[in-house]
This record gives structure tokens, sequence and C-alpha cells, in this order.
């Protein structure tokens, strides 16, 4: 049996434990987090086991087989590059580093390793939405993809998020979904936001980055982060054959006296349910069998390069290049 540490056990490191507990054939014997009563309280979901408040005690326990970190941005960085010093399989939170820098540390560290063991939690590869809209891709059915538009909502939180945070938080799991869906790399970005608070110009409500591929095809991320609905993503795909996009809303139609209408989620967890945990399912199986699986260290440094041009765009209202990356042999 796989024997698992989870590094953060807010609201999603505790679903990564409950999926793990119930969903797989993984044990989860060990959680991590400074608030030692939310480790508790996730350690609690699988009947008990070792409970840490630092993440490299836990990296260290020889029970510990495999990690999943779901500690906050600025710690993810720190926490890979202990786990892959340690040549443990991880399931990383995105984004895989709160700075480029930090980013670029962990894809040399893994590459110096001359093994894959990090797996980053871009889980929308696992949506059965996009996994619909990516087995069309495969098939060719759209033809050339001229058009991207990846839409990302949520409500607001209790205080005003910074474009900054939005486009290095949330984007770039739509960053991911383009580079993914289109298998093009990004070469420039346009980014603009409305600001939450226009007293405080760095603060956001929303934030719009128009996107060139390297092909010339075009794209579009719509971030609107102060949504009075709740929580979507969608995808839209434009191609000189079709065109496909995933529903605005997931759940069934509802029809009532006069208007037809549809339930919206509240926030991912709902929204992607099955996602995580197909996605946990799958790292499990690929930790299992010594194959990795699913979106690397690569993609998780090449969607935060991607981010940060768009955060430079904001910042100096100009088109920005994305340098051009060459990619690791290991990730080929
Ligand atoms: N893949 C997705 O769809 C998705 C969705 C939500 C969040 N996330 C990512 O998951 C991570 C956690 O987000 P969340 O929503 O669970 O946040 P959260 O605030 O609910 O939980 C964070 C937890 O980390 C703990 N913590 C704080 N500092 C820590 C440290 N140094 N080491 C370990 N734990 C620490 C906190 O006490 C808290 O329990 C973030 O990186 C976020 O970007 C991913």
């Amino acid at each position: 049996m796989l024997k698992v540490g989870v590094i953060g056990t807010g609201g999603m490191g505790s679903r990564h434990v409950r999926n793990l507990h119930n969903q797989t054939p993984a044990q989860v014997v060990a959680v991590m987090d400074v608030d030692r009563a939310q480790a508790e309280a996730a350690a609690a979901i699988v009947g008990g086991c070792t409970v840490y408040t630092d993440a490299q005690a836990l990296v260290d326990d020889p029970e510990v087989q495999a990690v999943v970190i779901a500690s906050p941005d600025p710690y993810h960085a720190a926490a890979a590059l202990a786990c892959i010093a340690a040549g443990k399989p991880t399931l990383c939170e995105k984004p895989l580093a709160l700075t480029l820098e930090e980013a670029k540390q962990v894809l040399d560290s893994e590459v110096a390793g001359g093994k894959r063991l990090m797996q980053l939690a871009f889980m929308r590869e696992y949506d059965p939405q996009h996994r619909a809209v990516k087995d069309v891709v495969e098939k060719g059915e759209l033809g050339d993809i001229i058009f991207f538009r990846g839409i990302h909502t949520g409500y607001a939180l209790p205080q005003a998020r910074t474009a900054e945070d939005i486009i290095i938080n949330s984007s770039v799991h739509d960053i991911h979904s383009a580079r993914w869906l289109l298998q093009e790399e990004i070469t420039q970005v346009f980014s603009q936001s409305v600001p939450s608070d226009p007293q405080r110009p760095e603060t956001s409500k929303f934030v719009s980055s128009h996107l060139t591929f390297k092909n010339g095809s075009l794209g579009v991320l719509e971030e609107y982060h102060e949504a009075p609905f709740g929580y979507q993503v969608d995808v839209e795909l434009i191609g000189t054959k079709a065109s496909i996009r995933t529903p605005r809303a997931v759940w069934p139609t509802m029809m009532t006296a006069g208007k037809e209408w549809k339930f919206i989620d509240d926030n991912w967890l709902m929204r992607f349910d099955l996602a995580y945990i197909y996605e946990v399912q799958a790292w499990v199986q690929s930790v299992i069998d010594g194959v990795p699986t699913g979106p690397t260290t690569w993609d998780g440094y090449a969607a935060m390069v991607v981010a940060d041009a768009c955060v430079e765009s904001f910042k100096s209202g100009k088109v920005q290049d994305v340098p051009e990356l060459v990619r690791p042999s290991l990730y080929a």
C-alpha cells in the first residue's frame, strides 16, 4: 500500500486527505499544518495518523513514501525542493511557486536529479467537461484551432484581491488549460484589470489577458473574481472546422414559472469534485506503477513564465513578449 503524507490541511489539503482515504488504495500516514488543530482534524478523517507542524519533518518521516503539497502558495517551492531532495513522488498544488525564480529552482532541481517526481495539480485535465473537449481536439474534429477562451469566475473574498494574485493564483490554471488544449506555447500577452477599489489600482475585480500563440492563434482569459453569481470555469475553442465550448454551468436545466435556469456552484470544491478524485486516483496509480503521468513540473514552470509576463503587462500597460523556453529532455 502506498503511504502518503499531506502538507497543508486547509480546504484543499483536507479534500485530498478525504479523497486519498476514500477513493484510492493509498494510506494517509502523516499530515502537516502550521495550525496543529487543523492537522488533527485532517488526521481524524483517516481515523488518526502522525501529525506534524513542520513540513521537513513530514518529508523526512521514513514511513512517508509520497507527498501531497497543499500549503499556501508561498510555501510550495520549499516543500517541493525538500520532496525532490528526498526522492519522494509528489503531487503539488498550483502554482508551482510564488515567484518565477523559485519555480525555476524547483525545475532545475528535478532536472538535475534526472527523474520526474512531481505532478502539478492542474486538475482540469481530469475534469470530465475539459476531458471531452480535449478528446475532440485530439481527434482533429475542430480543424486548426484559431481561438481559445477561458472563463473563470468566483465570489468576492472578504478582502479585495490584487491583479497580481489573480494572475499568479487563478489565471495560471487557465494558462495551463490553453497550453494543454492547443499544445502550443504562448508568445505574447496583454493584461488589463478593473480595480476593485478605484483608489487602489493594484486591487482587481476583473482581469482580462489577451494571448498570442506561437502559431498565430489568439486567446483571451476572463477572470471575474467578484462575480455575484458564483464559481464557474469554462473553455471555448473556435476551430476552422468546428467550435466547442463547455456548458456555462454544469448542472441540469430547471424550469419554473416563466423561466428556465441552472444552479451555479459556490466554489471549486463543488465544481471540480470529480476532477479532484480522478486526479488523485491517477496520481496514486502512477506512483504505484512508477510511471509519472499528468501535468509536470515543466507545465507548472511554463505556466508561471506566462503568468509572470501577464503581471509585467498589467504593470506596464503594454503588450509583453513571453520568453521562449527550451523544454528539458526530461519532459520530452
Ligand atoms: N487545484 C485547485 O483547484 C485548487 C483550489 C484551491 C486551492 N488550491 C491551492 O491549494 C493551496 C491551499 O489552498 P486552500 O484553499 O486549501 O487554502 P486554505 O487557506 O483553506 O488552507 C491552507 C492551510 O495551510 C496551512 N498553512 C499555512 N502556512 C503553512 C505552511 N507554511 N505549511 C503548511 N501549511 C500551512 C493553513 O493553516 C491552512 O490550514 C493553495 O496553494 C491554493 O492555490 C488549488
